[in-house]
Order: C-alpha cells, then sequence, then structure tokens
C-alpha cells in the first residue's frame, strides 16, 4: 500500500514525531511506502512529494517545526486545485492518506472522504481546541513555554511595581492563555470565550495592590475580546479558511489598565514562540502514539476517521466528530482559575 502523509495549518512542536512514528510503523513494521507531501495540501496541488524511509526519518523525535513543511492553503478555495490534489494522489498512486492538522485540514479531509479518496486525521493544534480528542499534541509544549515566561516576568514585574500583560495564542479558546496562567500563578486570565469588562479589570487590580501586592500579571489569550462599548476592538485579516489573524490585544489593553490605575503597564507578547523549539516529553509521547495509531488505522483503510486521545487510550473516532464544534473552556474551568486571583 501507499500512504500519503501531510501537515495543514500552523506548525506546532510534534509534528516530526508523527512523521516519525508513521513511517517507522507504516514502513519499518507494516511493509507499505509512505509518501511526504511538502507545504500542506499545496505541496499536494502542485506535485511536491518525497518519498519517506525509516533512514531519512531518523533523528526527527525531539526537532520542532515541521520538516514536510505546512502552509494553510484551502484546496476547495481556487477552481481546479480539488482536480489537482485527485490527479496527485493518483499520480502517486496514494491508497490512503493520513492529514495531520486542525480543524481546517481535517476538514478537506472529510470532504475528500465523500470524493472517494480515504482519509485518516491526525489532531494537530497548539491551541487544543479540536472536538473530540482530550488534547492535541502541541498544546502541553506551548503552556510549558508560557507558564516558563509568566514565572520570569513575575520576578521583574515585582522588582519595579508592574503590571505586565502577557499575550498567548488562542483566537478561539483560551486554553493555553487558562493552563499557563493557572499554573503560573496569574492575577487576571483572559479568554475569548468570556469577554471581559475593562473597569472590573481594573478595580480587581487596584483591591490586590491595595491589599499590599505591588504587582500583577494579566495573561490575555489573543483571541480575548473586551465587553462591547468598553475599548475599541480589532479589525483583522482572514486567512485562506477564513479565520482572523489576530494579535495585539494586550497593546491595546495596556494603555487602559495603565490611564485607569496609574501603574506602570508593560507588554509582553509571546507569539510564535509558543510554537517554536522542542516539543515536551508529554508531546513526544501523544504525538507518536497518535502517529502509530494513524498508520494503523490507514492499513485498515478505516477511511474517514481520525485517531484521538480519550482518557490515556488512542482510540478511532469518525472525522466529522472533530469537526462540528470547537471545544472551548468551559466557564467553570475559569472560576477554578480565579479561585487564586487577587
Ligand atoms: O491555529 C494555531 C495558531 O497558532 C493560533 O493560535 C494563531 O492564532 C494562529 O495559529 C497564528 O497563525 P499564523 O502562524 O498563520 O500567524
Amino acid at each position: 500500500m501507499r500512504i500519503g502523509l501531510l501537515n495543514g495549518g500552523g506548525d506546532c512542536p510534534g509534528l516530526n514525531a508523527v512523521t516519525r512514528a508513521v513511517v517507522r510503523k507504516g514502513s519499518g513494521v507494516l511493509g507499505h511506502q509512505i509518501v511526504g507531501f511538502r507545504h500542506g495540501w499545496r505541496g499536494v496541488i502542485e506535485g511536491e512529494a518525497v518519498e519517506l524511509t525509516v533512514d531519512a526519518t531518523r533523528g526527527l523525535l525531539y526537532r520542532g517545526g515541521t520538516v514536510l513543511g505546512t502552509s494553510r492553503t484551502n484546496p476547495y478555495k481556487a477552481e481546479g486545485d480539488i482536480a489537482a490534489v485527485l490527479d496527485t494522489l493518483a499520480r502517486e498512486r496514494v491508497d490512503m492518506l493520513i492529514a495531520v492538522g486542525g480543524e481546517d485540514t481535517l476538514g478537506v479531509a472529510h470532504r475528500l472522504c465523500a470524493d472517494g479518496v480515504g482519509c485518516v486525521g491526525v489532531p494537530k493544534t497548539i491551541d487544543n481546541d479540536l472536538a473530540a480528542t482530550d488534547y492535541t499534541f502541541g498544546f502541553d509544549t506551548a503552556v510549558q513555554i508560557a507558564t516558563e515566561a509568566i514565572d520570569r516576568l513575575h520576578t521583574t514585574a515585582e522588582s519595579h511595581d508592574r503590571v505586565i500583560i502577557v499575550e498567548v495564542m488562542g483566537r478561539h479558546a483560551g486554553w493555553i492563555a487558562l493552563h499557563s496562567g493557572f499554573a503560573g500563578g496569574a492575577d487576571a486570565i483572559l479568554i475569548p470565550e468570556v469577554s471581559f469588562d475593562v473597569d472590573e479589570l481594573c478595580a480587581q487590580l487596584q483591591h490586590r495592590h491595595a491589599r499590599g501586592s505591588n504587582s500583577s500579571i494579566v495573561v490575555a489569550a489573543e483571541g480575548a475580546t473586551p465587553r462591547e462599548g468598553t475599548m475599541a476592538t480589532q479589525d483583522a485579516e482572514l486567512d485562506e479558511f477564513g479565520h482572523v489573524r489576530l494579535g495585539g490585544i494586550a497593546a491595546r489593553l495596556a494603555p487602559e489598565v495603565k490611564s485607569r490605575t496609574g501603574f506602570d503597564t508593560r507588554v509582553v507578547v509571546l507569539g510564535h514562540l509558543l510554537r517554536g523549539g522542542t516539543p515536551t516529553a508529554y508531546d513526544r509521547i501523544l504525538a507518536s502514539r497518535l502517529g502509530l495509531a494513524a498508520v494503523e488505522a490507514a492499513h485498515d483503510r478505516a477511511t474517514d476517521t481520525m485517531v484521538a486521545l480519550r482518557g490515556t487510550e488512542i482510540v478511532r473516532v469518525p472525522l466529522a466528530d472533530a469537526l462540528d464544534t470547537l471545544k472551548t473552556v468551559p466557564a467553570e474551568r475559569l472560576a477554578e482559575a480565579e479561585v487564586f486571583f487577587g
């Protein structure tokens, strides 16, 4: 059997561990040929394929980014692209295709299944907002990097009696903000799921400072939005899948905090730093297990499925289950962290 593999969407620590596992099991154990496509769906459209062997994929476990490359290309957007995808898959004699990505990449895979292409999905996003899986790889690494940054920011904030607003990724879901803010002992966490009131935030910080603390750390997801009418909102450009490109909430919030409270306020945007570098041990193992399970699913021709983490087990679920809704932060999870504010 010839099994195709591609990475789509934003890069994510652990992608190379998936590639390594797919090849090690798919080629090394099951005897299949693995063909990698460069730069996500763009590489399939353009026919950029590379044979992946066990030898060619050594040393990938701890390597960040993706050696295959990725893109946010949507082959259902421009006329003729999906025909090019089908041509490439036929030319490369791909029997099953493994797509590693978030809702956009997996959404394309699901549509391709309806067009007769056998596809298996592997969930990937540092945002951890994909439904049907408990965690996505890359998230743990992002949380670890953000937490280390917050730990460091505490000491400089304390030294200068400052408020520091730390902006992290997360446009529709605040999982990174919640987990890193919780682990890093943040004094406020702003997430897209719950719009915030600037006056309430400032009152919360003033209350804390009146009780003797001289500094505060606010962790804001890039998609955090002020309650309507309380602060200017952002105009954002859209990517090929119609998602906004965000960034900048911390910079807009800082002067509002400063003018309302008088506190010296600084901004740190962690952004793509959260996606860079080597994956944590947890992400290496999760990504490897998902890669093994994906190639087994391809071997079984279990098309239109996604491999997923449920508890401690890797299971197969219908691809559609991952696409219905985003997994957002429930209010009660934020409430747990709020106990420690102030
Ligand atoms: O989708 C994952 C993600 O990291 C989001 O958190 C972020 O908004 C977006 O990608 C950034 O995309 P890009 O790398 O295209 O700037």
